[in-house]
């Protein structure tokens, strides 16, 4: 890449794609963003021929606010595109996965044993009695069999919700019964940093509340002894010996392909609704395009597939494209901070796709790190999940890309299902920290409270004016929160509202804020303060609790937690029976065990009273400014305003 001159602030650098790189790339040309301006519905269905279809549409988009049909009438199978089709050319004999495990096992799938894997799986669920459109949760460690499972719910027409390992019994129960899952496929354990997660024992716990659930498959990844209940539970291996692969069932462009839980502005997570032909569409056209995949490459997210980046570009794009995939267990420091580094090293890896926070984590784990390692395979970065700061992209396009590879920042949402902001990097200059511009055919803007569009420079509301193929469907069971959250934000206007806050430059290149509702992004995950709020004040010493996130310097967000005790604990507490200490560490130790280790607090900070304005509510705004030593602007509708100053005193921008 070409760099402009030095003499600027980082984030008004420019990276202008070098020629060698735009001579090979997919995209070539601008002209593509014009066409697909002209006819966004012609551009997709040029697009769809990437697919085979059994039935092709009658029509692209038929478009009732807010409900989408994509490609009405096609029939496909999202399987049949990700695995059998590659079985007719030479990829059969492709390395469809590459899996290095944490424990330094390692197993490589090509196409063809994929297809054996994952449809022979699915002719086990069938002869478990999941049928088409049965939901089927799956709880694994980052093991092949997460997407052999994924791929044989796909096979039979079974929509998967993935609930990511590291998530509670509690968690998991709660989407289990949301989704009304009729299997559950997870795993005796799985490894993180050294340690085992016990999955098959959270599962049991979740499963105590959990009654749609018939059988229970189990994957032996951790292999200790262990006894399962013959009435419900089966070993994954016992169950598929036996089984030859089933065909492919045929589904509807708009039958469901999967939920996946995202955290909102309530206590209660939303199960997105993903269906299969527009999906599909999305992130195989999105991956081509912005990752300029090629035949050749060894493409590496470090997403888990628990996540939506783990669905749509490490399962369905990639495999769909017939591409090479890295799949790796663990975590980036275990057992040492050269973890990234050995696996690029070891397979080749051409395309690196990551987050903000892991490149940070580098940052200060330090360049020694890369040293003695080969990473001049890489051609290619790419990051999501957060704003990327310009030191964290210069960074990571400095020691990782050794100033040779474009870095991609894609912005998009478990929601929008495909990458939605992100640069074409054959022809897109990049700007360190900018997303860029919106993908081709693509309809993105920033505006007011009223949805005015606003001028560059302004900042305001992202949202998206057209539909999109790989946009949510609905809210699982709660189709009026679809409506009212995502699209009834801007009366008379029927606009995506993404949650998030941004402003164009004068380059027309957005810039990402920041959520601007209640949700916390801590480490590029999504946790909602009502969420957290409901896991705090289910403990019996809480009477009042909120959530706020404070801006940490690797994580981007952490969570921390302003807590009313109820006035007996406090008591107890002035009377030195218990420690502000140990209150502390139990309240810690109670959100991670209500919703998972991510959501852990870094800090709980007790308050006799919380900032509330005089209707009531609880002004978290407040809080923020308190916990980062901000000045805390307008305080004219506090109710209690001594509780600033007492807060200000004890708390006030503490690490
Ligand atoms: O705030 C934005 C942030 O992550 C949110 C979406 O989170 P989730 O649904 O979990 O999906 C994450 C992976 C796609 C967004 O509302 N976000 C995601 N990517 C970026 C980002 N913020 C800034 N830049 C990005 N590239």
């Amino acid at each position: 890449m070409a760099r402009q001159s030095e003499a600027v602030l980082p984030e008004e650098q420019i990276f202008y794609p070098s020629e060698r790189f735009t001579r090979q790339a997919n995209v070539k040309s601008r002209e593509i963003y014009a066409k697909a301006q002209a006819s966004p519905e012609l551009f997709w269905a040029l697009q769809a021929e990437r697919l085979d279809w059994f039935r092709k549409w009658d029509k692209v988009l038929e478009w009732n606010p807010p409900f989408a049909r994509w490609f009405v009438n096609a029939k496909l199978n999202a399987c049949y595109n990700c695995v059998d089709r590659h079985l007719k050319t030479w990829r059969r004999n492709k390395a469809a996965l590459i899996f290095e495990g944490e424990p330094g096992d390692a197993r490589v799938l090509t196409y063809w044993d994929l297809y054996r894997e994952v449809g022979r799986l699915a002719s086990a669920l069938k002869k478990l009695g999941v049928g088409k459109g049965d939901r089927v949760a799956i709880y694994l460690p980052m093991i092949p069999e997460l997407p052999i499972a994924m791929l044989a719910c796909a096979r039979i027409g079974a929509p998967h919700l993935v609930v990511f390992g590291g998530f509670s019994a509690e968690a998991l129960r709660d989407r289990i019964n949301d989704a009304g899952a009729k299997v559950l496929i997870t795993a005796d354990g799985g490894w993180r940093r050294g340690k085992v997660v016990p999955l098959l024992r959270n599962a049991r716990m979740a499963l105590e509340g959990a009654p749609s659930v018939e059988r229970v498959v189990v994957v032996k990844r951790i292999g200790q002894e262990l006894e399962l209940d013959p009435r419900k539970e089966c070993w994954y291996h016992e169950l598929v010996a036996e089984e030859s692969p089933c065909p492919p069932e045929e589904v509807d462009s708009e039958d469901m392909l999967f939920i996946l839980y995202t955290s909102g502005t309530t206590g209660k997570p939303k199960g997105v609704v993903h269906t299969t032909g527009g999906y599909l569409v999305g992130v195989t056209t999105t991956l081509h395009m912005t990752f300029d995949l090629k035949e050749e490459d060894v493409y590496w997210c470090t997403a888990d597939c628990g996540w939506i980046t783990g669905h749509s570009y490490l399962v369905y794009g990639p495999l769909a494209n017939g591409a090479t995939v890295v799949l790796y267990e663990g975590a980036p420091d275990w057992p040492r901070p050269d973890r990234f580094w050995q696996i690029i090293d070891r397979y080749g890896v051409t395309i690196f796709y990551t987050a903000p926070t892991a490149i940070r984590a580098f940052m200060r784990w330090g360049e020694q790190w890369l040293d003695g390692y080969d990473l001049s395979s890489l051609r290619l970065l790419g990051t999501v999940g957060e704003p990327i700061n310009p030191e964290a992209w210069l960074w990571f396009y400095q020691y990782v890309g050794r100033g040779r590879c474009p870095v991609v920042d894609t912005w998009w949402q478990t929601e929008t299902g495909m990458h939605i902001i992100a640069a074409l990097p054959g022809i897109t200059p990049l700007k360190p920290g900018s997303a860029t511009v919106p993908l081709p055919g693509l309809k993105v803007d920033v505006v007011d409270k009223e949805g005015n569009p606003l001028p560059p420079g302004k900042e305001g509301l992202l949202v998206i004016r057209e539909p999109w193929p790989a946009m949510m469907r609905t809210v699982y069971g709660d189709e009026e929160r679809y409506v009212k959250e995502y699209w009834g934000r801007f009366p008379g206007k029927w606009y995506y509202f993404s949650g998030d806050g941004a402003r164009k430059d004068s380059h027309h290149y957005f810039w990402i804020l920041g959520r601007v509702d209640d949700v916390i992004n801590v480490a590029g995950h999504r946790l909602s303060t009502m969420e957290l709020e409901s896991a705090l004040v289910e403990h019996p010493a809480v009477a009042e609790a909120a959530a706020i996130g404070k801006t940490h310097e690797i994580k981007g967000q952490a969570v921390v937690a302003f807590v009313t005790l109820k006035d007996e604990v406090f008591a107890e507490i002035k009377r030195g029976k218990r420690s502000w200490q140990a209150m502390e560490e139990e309240l810690k130790a109670h959100v991670t065990a209500k919703i998972g280790a991510i959501a852990r607090p870094d800090a709980v900070y007790f308050t006799a009273e919380l900032p509330k304005t005089r209707s009531g509510k609880i002004m978290r705004r407040l809080l923020r400014a308190i916990a980062e030593g901000k000045v805390l602007g307008d305080l004219s509708t506090l109710a209690n305003p001594e509780v600033i100053a007492e807060l200000k005193r004890r708390y006030g921008d503490q690490e």
